[in-house]
């Protein structure tokens, strides 16, 4: 039978990641660099593998209810206490009360992003993306029948209210902000995160928060704060007014506790939302996975910081190879830079990156996440020594 004249259009739009394309490549490899890789080098802490396991061993094995499992939801609530000053009801909505933002899990981030744009975007409806982007943004868009607009956040990759407002139009439903940012490591700042908060408020649209690098937020970003509390974490949209009326929030377990393929995130938000969002999730992934739910528990009472300073310090090695040979915004956060081709090389990032690859180093183009093809992703959760030789090796080929 011939299949291929059976997949669907709304398949067809999309093409295949081209960060899959680098990952080919890389593997015809013999001893590659590979500067592209999405997730953290460190295990998952033994707590949390433990408290995991005993959960499968106890037969924790079944299907959850759809929101997640209670006692992680209240862990949750608590945990967006303490880091926002929110006060969630973590209930299902028939006991909850219903003025208070909920709670979901989720099956991964991603997840909760597909069930943020399910509920919310109806075809031809606008989300305004930042340009650079996660590859997945403009996809799902595309998927749901909505329209992503790019806004350009070039050169130093933040998502202002300044440069939102001139693409708001009456179709505009979503600003989808993420900060700590995939591929740029961009944060923004407290004053930024409010402006941004305050235009969304204004013009009746949702902020939904893409935080999955909320931890890996670095010392002297959260310090650039002009406004924020030098002893506070994030310079989150959600801290600014303590409210959770007009912020969506996306966060995850997967880079914080080096669990990627666990497949955990959570929501918090508008109580109508966040029921929407479960009940599409029980007609699609219907709850994320049993026992690692109970390891998510554990996790939020594992101080990661050793991991993250140690990231900094890889950023800051980043920062001071790079930075002599090329621009290079500083990442504030994640584990990302995203440094330009120099226009002396007259090579676009494409052309720039076959170079690379026959250094042996892999790193990811930018028109991957982008209009544009001028710079590219590297990502420094590796080693330092293979990170030390990628970046000597990448200076040397942008001439330093
Ligand atoms: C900005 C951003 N959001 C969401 C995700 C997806 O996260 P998860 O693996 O939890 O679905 C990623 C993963 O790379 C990401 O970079």
């Amino acid at each position: 039978m011939d299949v291929t004249r059976l997949i669907s259009n709304r398949s067809r739009s999309i093409d295949a990641s081209g960060i899959r394309r680098v990952f080919d490549l890389g593997a015809k490899l013999k001893d590659p660099i590979n500067l592209s890789i999405g997730q953290p080098d460190f295990p998952v802490p033994d707590a949390v593998k433990k408290a995991a396991v005993e959960h499968i061993q106890g037969n924790a094995n079944g299907y959850t209810v759809t929101q997640g499992i209670a006692p992680l939801r209240n862990r949750l609530a608590r945990h967006l206490a303490d880091d926002l000053g929110w006060d969630c009801d973590p209930r299902p909505a028939s006991e909850a009360d219903m003025a208070k933002p909920g709670v979901i899990v989720t099956s991964g981030t991603s997840g909760g992003i597909v069930l943020a744009f399910m509920a919310l975007m109806d075809p031809g409806d606008e989300v305004i993306i930042p340009d650079p982007y996660f590859v997945m943004y403009p996809h799902l868009c595309r998927l749901i029948g909505a329209v992503p607009v790019l806004c350009d956040t070039y050169p130093d990759f933040k998502m202002t209210a300044e440069r939102v407002e001139k693409l708001i139009t009456p179709k505009t439903k979503i600003v989808l902000l993420n900060t700590p940012s995939n591929p740029s490591g961009a944060v923004l700042n407290q004053r930024e995160c409010d402006q941004l908060l305050e235009l969304c408020r204004r013009k009746g649209i949702m902020l939904v928060s893409d935080e999955i690098y909320d931890e890996f937020t670095y010392a002297d970003a959260r310090v650039l704060s002009p406004v924020g509390d030098k002893t506070t974490r994030l310079p989150s949209p959600g801290r600014v007014k303590g409210s959770a009326d007009d912020l969506l929030l996306l966060r995850g377990f997967g880079k914080t506790y080096g669990m990627t393929g666990w497949r955990l995130g959570y929501a918090a938000g508008p109580r109508r939302i966040i029921e929407e969002m479960a009940k599409l999730q029980q007609y699609t992934y219907v709850c994320a996975p049993s026992a690692l739910q109970w390891g998510a528990m554990a996790a939020l009472d594992v101080d990661m910081k050793p991991h993250i300073e140690s990231y900094q310090k890889r950023r800051d090695l980043v920062v001071e190879k790079l930075s002599r040979v090329t621009d290079l915004a500083v990442p504030g956060g994640a584990f990302y830079a995203f440094p330009r081709v120099p226009g002396r090389l007259g090579l676009s990032a494409s052309q720039f990156i076959e170079k690379c690859l026959e250094k042996s180093v892999l790193v990811i183009p930018g028109n991957v996440f982008s209009k544009r093809d001028t710079h590219f992703r590297l990502s420094y959760a590796t080693d330092e020594r293979s990170l030390t030789r990628g970046l000597d090796a990448l200076v040397e080929l942008m001439g330093g």
